[in-house]
């Protein structure tokens, strides 16, 4: 089993629409059963609530369903629970950087670090945007998620295959 946790504020809009589409792309290549997929926010503000409904209409335009998920905050455990925690921007990575508990096993990454021509970039935060940003910010992460999957692929063969 390998188990991956995306990381944004709020866990309504980036880290969801990241789970959704990681956990479909998953199932499409068959290796769903060997992969926990979860995300989280590094706030509670919207602890308990479903993703933003303008991140779930967006997603579901484009095949995926966000429905089922719950938003949640951020905890200590997760950093030993998790193989590999991906920070959807730069901010969220320094705060993990600055909490993680000494000697946990998960590896930090910037989520967008592995889809090439955008690393070092955030996923922009679409909730104070426009309507036009879900789709965009729905476009990177399937991109970056597709990259990752294959990353991880390759990177675990005994963990999936
Ligand atoms: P997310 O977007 O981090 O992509 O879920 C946000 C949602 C809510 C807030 C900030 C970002 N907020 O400040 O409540």
């Amino acid at each position: 089993m390998y188990k991956v946790l995306f990381v944004c504020t709020g866990n309504i809009c980036r880290s969801p629409t990241a789970e959704g589409v990681f956990r479909e792309l998953a199932r499409r290549a068959g290796v769903a059963d060997k992969m926990h997929v979860d995300s989280a926010g590094t706030h509670g503000y919207h602890e308990g609530e479903p993703p933003d409904s303008r991140s779930i209409i967006t997603a579901k335009q484009n095949g995926i369903d966000l429905s089922g998920q719950t938003a949640r905050r951020l905890r200590l455990d997760d950093f030993t629970e998790f193989d590999l925690i991906l920070a959807m921007a730069q901010s969220h990575y320094d705060f993990m950087d600055r909490i993680r508990p000494e000697g946990s096993k998960a590896e930090l990454a910037l989520f967008l670090n592995f889809l090439p021509g955008f690393e070092h970039q955030d996923v922009p935060d679409p909730w104070f945007g426009h309507e036009d940003g879900f789709q965009h910010v729905f476009d990177l992460v399937h991109s970056g998620c597709e990259v990752l999957l294959d990353h991880v692929m390759d990177a675990q063969p005994g963990k999936l295959r």
